[in-house]
């Protein structure tokens, strides 16, 4: 059951979609008022966990962290920092009574969860206009399933952004693009898509394509997707200001872009150098924008990447030189050091001028929203959009990424983490960097990571300039690598299915184990392991020299231990098991009674046969969502019973 507080007169998020019922006194929280703020706080007992908060450092049980929603571009993701791309202000306290709450204000927000032993959960919004809504139900799971009805349903994306997706920021012509492609067929790896970072475009400006790196984009996109791969080019938030520039000219001429203190518009320096921000909250800037997106689809291209969108400010027209040459103008540097920057410019909603700083965590999935409504506009299928900045209900409109992360083995853990935590706030459609953005991946951090990617709906090797080249093909030895693709492309029946069902059904696509076996005191406190879907478990294994893991069984389940050939089952009874996974080997679970179709292998979606499965495990059914994988209507009439013989 939902209910809804209102506080103020909060700014309309239109991240829940669900009509809520209004209350008067929340009797979760003891609240307090402050001059621009609103505090709320709880006890918190002993064995109580804490999930939710979407995209934030730390583990799926947010007890001892302090973590504020302020959407922030930093590349440092350490334990302890406060703020990362997204903004996702939903928790579960998971107590002898549990509830959520959404604490739905796109101003700042700090959440202190049993921080330093306090025994309490302590909320402070920067804002007196709040909604907030509360959630009771028998479990955390149960409550969270609530919650997802309530904000609609997530993003669906094509069957083809299902598979593997190669990326890097440097490619920059059709050469380097081409040169992938072809590598990775001639090391027989399977390859969805490529995406194409901003060295694409004219001078880093949005909607334009460097015509000698790229002569004919329609040509070359009919080239790739002869082969089987789409091309994802990115867009960044920010428009050139450079007059002569079309979107310029055309946001200048019809007054869409974010004004500063002087009533002109707003310069922020990203990578084109001075841009302008559309003011994406207005509904015919977002038309605009989106409608912009014609640029690429008239190439025949249909994946987008959006970036920058927190949106991530170098230094602007008030802060210029003010770092005293520490970094300042520096291209790496993009630390959102000056948070002035975000008192500096207005936008217009309903009329009125409002601060950015008091609406900031709205303004990147306002921008994923414009290029989804646009693009629906401009397609008559599914496309892939995700997005680096976000806020509830931008899930409708796009999945996201977990920014820049690095090639170390916490943050491959990290990932693991993050993913159930970003389900119970609606995204469904994420992923990490898989190998880590900066920094420099050993083949066997990229090997485990892979294979715990293999799991996740957005699986792309993704890494930055100047760093190693981290395309699959080029750790020696190549067998490893193909097993592990390969075994994305053979679990795809089930990956597509189970995502498109729990996006149908409100549910989440990865759980915590404690969400399956929420009696079980020992599975409630596992951290690494989770639950995909109906049917499956994955236990990853996240240690460097490690030879296999330890994983803890709630029950008897049939293990499947994948070759790169084969997959060979065995049932285990319940309890604690090592496990032996050699590098380039995969090992996961089967629930009981649950069955787990696969497929065939292929070398691109576009092979895939999804009707063409054998079942593993002891179950007797299993209901198979499938479709052409591009069609808009996506329904549950879709789904078809597969039974055991
Ligand atoms: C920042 C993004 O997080 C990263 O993925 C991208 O490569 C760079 N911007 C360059 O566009």
């Amino acid at each position: 059951m939902l209910t809804k507080y209102t506080f103020g007169t909060p700014f309309d998020t239109q991240a829940v979609t669900a009509q809520v019922r209004e209350g008067e006194n929340c009797p979760f929280f003891e609240i307090s008022r402050g001059e621009g703020s609103l505090s709320f706080r709880c006890p918190l007992a002993e064995r109580d966990i804490v999930y939710g908060l979407g995209e934030t450092m730390g583990g799926i049980n947010k007890r001892g962290g302090r973590y504020v929603s302020f959407n922030t571009d930093n590349m440092r993701h350490v334990t302890g920092m406060p703020s990362m791309y997204g903004s996702h202000n939903f928790l579960v306290i998971d107590g002898a009574k549990p509830f959520g709450a959404f604490f739905d204000t796109p101003a700042r927000v700090v959440f202190e969860v049993d921080f330093e032993g306090s025994g309490q959960v302590y909320v402070r919004c920067e804002s007196e206009d709040v909604a907030l809504y509360t959630v009771e139900g028998e479990s955390a799971y149960a409550i969270v399933r609530q919650f997802l009805a309530a904000i609609g349903r997530s993003f669906i994306p094509p069957l083809w952004a299902f598979g593997f997706g190669q990326s890097r920021w440097g490619y920059k012509d059709e050469r380097d693009i081409r040169t992938v492609a072809d590598r990775y067929a001639a090391a027989g790896m399977p390859l969805d898509y490529i995406c194409m970072d901003i060295d694409y475009m004219e001078r880093y400006k949005d909607f334009t394509v460097n015509k000698k790196r790229f002569p004919d984009l329609s040509a070359f996109a009919a080239e790739m997707k002869g082969r089987g791969i789409r091309l994802v080019p990115i867009v960044d938030a920010g428009i050139k200001a450079e007059p002569g520039d079309e979107t310029y000219e055309e946001g200048v001429r019809e007054d869409y872009f974010c004004k500063n203190l002087e009533g002109k518009y707003f310069r922020a320096a990203v990578w084109p150098g001075m841009t302008h921000f559309p003011d994406f909250f207005r509904p015919e800037v977002r038309a605009w924008f989106g409608a912009k997106y014609k640029v690429y689809t008239d190439c025949g291209i249909e994946g987008f990447w959006n970036d920058m969108n927190e949106p991530s400010i170098f230094f602007s027209e008030y802060t210029r030189g003010k770092l005293r040459g520490r970094n300042c103008g520096d291209p790496l540097y993009r630390g959102n050091a000056f948070l002035s920057d975000y008192k500096s410019f207005y936008h217009t909603i309903g009329g009125k001028e409002v601060l950015h700083y008091d609406v900031h965590n709205a303004f990147g999935g306002n921008m994923t929203r414009a290029s989804c409504e646009g693009l629906e506009k401009l397609l008559d299928k599914r496309f892939l959009l995700f997005s680096r900045a976000s806020y509830i209900g931008a899930h409708r409109y796009g999945g996201i990424w977990t920014g820049d992360n690095t090639s170390k083995w916490e943050h491959l853990r990290q990932n693991v983490l993050h993913m159930p935590s970003l389900n119970m706030c609606g995204f469904l459609y994420s992923g990490a960097d898989t190998g880590g953005f900066s920094g420099r991946a050993t083949r066997e951090l990229l090997l485990r990571w892979l294979a715990f990617s293999v799991y996740t709906p957005l699986m792309r090797n993704h890494c930055m300039k100047y760093m190693r080249r981290q395309e699959c093909y080029r750790f020696g030895k190549k067998e490893e690598f193909r097993s592990l693709l390969a075994l994305r492309y053979r679990l795809l029946p089930y990956i597509y299915s189970e995502f498109v069902k729990a996006a149908l059904s409100s549910d989440m696509y990865m759980k915590p184990l404690a969400f399956g076996y929420p009696q079980d005191e020992r599975a409630r406190r596992i951290e690494d392991q989770l639950l995909v879907g109906d049917s499956l478990m994955v236990a990853p294994v996240l240690e460097k020299g490690a030879k296999g893991r330890t994983v803890y069984l709630p029950e008897a389940m049939t293990q499947v231990r994948w070759t790169g050939e084969t997959f060979k089952t065995l049932s285990v009874p319940a309890g604690e098991r090592f496990v032996e996974v050699p590098l380039g080997e995969a090992v996961f679970f089967i629930r009981r009674g649950r069955l787990l179709p696969v497929g065939g292998a292929c070398m691109h979606t576009g092979e895939a046969d999804l009707s063409a499965v054998t079942l593993l495990g002891d179950g007797e059914e299993y209901a198979q969502y499938i479709d052409d994988g591009t069609t808009r209507d996506v329904r549950a009439e879709n789904i078809r019973i597969l039974k055991r013989r």
